[in-house]
């Protein structure tokens, strides 16, 4: 049985990450409406990959015997200036949700709660990857500078690291089955 203020604790980390979700899609949305197909490719399968992070929390919740509650609906941020400025808004938010994870196990700690600790250690790890992924990203952008030709390029890689994304979602189990 799962203690009230952890389970009030997973269900912020509910919406916190099906908040995820909907401010990639918007990111996605963005990105292919300004001729990047690839940035696009893979800020949706990171829509996909922020669901099953959620999907994971929800079942985890309730197999403990605790109420996950599906949350309202936020307008998340849609308008930005440049690729650059995405990126940047992802690694800012990716910082939140690695800080909003700790608070989370911090709290089943202090509730001698330490099966979901333990079960939160494979999202510590997540967060140290996709902060690092979007990391080496920003540098790449970066590189590419405002140069038409090296965002070109730049863009056709997103492409491969969408492709790989994907791969590693269906070996998780794909949408439905994460647990
Ligand atoms: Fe589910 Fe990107 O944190």
């Amino acid at each position: 049985m799962i203690t009230k203020n952890v389970e009030k604790a997973l269900n912020e980390q509910i919406k916190r990450e099906e908040n995820s979700s909907r401010l990639y899609l918007a990111m996605a949305s963005w990105a292919e409406r300004a001729g990047y197909p690839g940035a696009a490719d893979w800020l949706y399968a990171q829509t996909e990959e922020e669901r099953l992070h959620l999907l994971k929390l929800v079942h985890y919740l309730n197999d403990r015997g605790g109420n996950a509650v599906i949350p309202a609906l936020e307008a998340p941020k849609a308008s930005f200036k440049s690729l650059l400025d995405v990126f940047q808004n992802v690694l800012k938010h990716e910082e939140f949700i690695s800080a909003s994870i700790n608070d989370l196990y911090a709290v089943c700690v202090k509730e001698k709660d330490f099966t979901t600790a333990n079960y939160l250690q494979w999202y510590i790890t997540e967060q140290v990857e996709e902060e690092s992924t979007v990391r080496s990203i920003l540098d790449q952008i970066k590189l590419a500078g405002t140069e038409q030709g090296g965002l070109f390029l730049m863009d056709k890689e997103f492409g491969a690291r969408a492709m790989v994304k994907r791969v590693a979602l269906a070996a998780a189990g794909g949408m439905t089955q994460a647990k």
